[in-house]
């Protein structure tokens, strides 16, 4: 059995090893004078990663000192430390830009060998369904990634799949350029969308304010509103020309649910990108002066 214990090391060029940083500036991934990183480091007792790229090899007093040059190093994720010393006291130390996730069939047993590594927030397998977690130690985060039918910040989701991608109520009005906003929560394809009403109502006739709608302006099958990116550009309905209003087949103005069905090519979302819900005359500037009201929805959309 490996033994494991943590240790924590830090580096500060300045402070610590100023004249040390200076001499390796022919490696342009070294941190400059003014940084500092620190990390704490797992030690794997008598292993050995046999890394098909070494960054650098120095020799050192002990495993700490090792730890400090591996963190002077931007690319370097672990380092093999020789257990045997010198005729000065010495230790081989092997600075890597790998860790054994990265390359678990060069991870061996060794009795020369101590090998320790950056800990690594992928440590407990946070990516699920068997997706390649990727440590980003900067800011000691981490992305998963997804296999094609898989999706969400830990690959948690299957497509194809409804999600719904707002996190607060989105609301929009009838006039003065109040259209409601969202951001994706998953990254992905989308094919359809679909806003569920929640409250309010929209009008382009204030003047009638029985004849009510969600989606449109009267209680009939004329639907008004549509949805765009950050860029005001339409993504649905994605039909080439719109008029003032358009259809659905078997959706009203006042259907609880308006559905955006297929989109031919998938649409590729990021994290966190914004879309724009409005309502046809106010995204026109056509005749909103008699508009009215305020529909707030949930949105879904179908991830494939
Ligand atoms: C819309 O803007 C007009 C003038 O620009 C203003 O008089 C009116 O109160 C605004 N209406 C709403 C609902 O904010
Ligand atoms: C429409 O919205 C207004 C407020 O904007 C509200 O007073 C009215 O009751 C709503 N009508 C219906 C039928 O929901
Ligand atoms: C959209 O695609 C789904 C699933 O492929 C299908 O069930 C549905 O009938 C399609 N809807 C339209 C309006 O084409
Ligand atoms: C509508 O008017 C707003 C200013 O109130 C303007 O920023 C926007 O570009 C106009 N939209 C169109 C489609 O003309």
């Amino acid at each position: 059995m490996a033994s494991r214990r943590y240790f924590y090391a830090t580096f500060c060029c300045l402070i610590l090893l100023g004249s040390w940083c200076a001499s390796e500036e022919e490696l342009d991934n070294v941190l400059d004078g003014k940084s500092s990183r620190s990390a704490n480091f797992i030690e794997i007792h008598h292993h050995f990663l046999r890394s098909p790229e070494i960054l650098l090899v120095k020799t050192v007093r002990d495993s700490l000192q090792c730890a400090q040059h591996c963190l002077v190093i931007k690319k370097c994720r672990s380092f093999n430390f020789g257990l045997e010393a010198d005729n000065n006291g010495k230790h081989l130390c092997q600075l890597l830009p790998w860790n054994k996730f990265q390359h678990s069939g060069r991870y061996e047993p060794s009795s020369a060998f101590h090998h320790y590594r950056i800990a690594s927030v992928c440590e407990n397998d946070p990516c699920q369904y068997g997706s390649k977690c990727i440590a980003e130690h900067r800011i000691m985060g981490y992305e998963c990634q997804c296999p094609p039918q898989q999706i969400g910040d830990i690959c948690q989701f299957k497509v194809p799949l409804w999600l719904k991608v707002n996190t607060r109520e989105v609301c929009f009005g009838a006039r003065n350029d109040s259209f409601g906003s969202f951001r994706m929560q998953f990254s992905g394809k989308i094919t359809s969308m679909r806003l569920v009403h929640l409250s309010g109502n929209v009008t382009c006739y204030s003047t009638q304010p029985n004849d009510y709608s969600y989606w449109g302006c009267k209680r009939n099958d004329r639907l008004r509103t549509i949805v765009t990116d950050s860029r005001n550009s339409r993504v649905f309905p994605s039909q080439t020309n719109l008029p003032r209003f358009y259809q659905l087949h078997g959706i009203k103005s006042y259907s609880e649910k308006l559905t955006f069905y297929n989109l031919t090519i998938p649409l590729k979302v990021g994290i966190h990108q914004e879309f724009r819900v409005w309502y046809i005359e106010d995204f026109r500037n056509d005749s909103e002066s008699d508009n009215d009201g305020k529909t707030c929805a949930d949105v879904y959309a179908l991830y494939v």
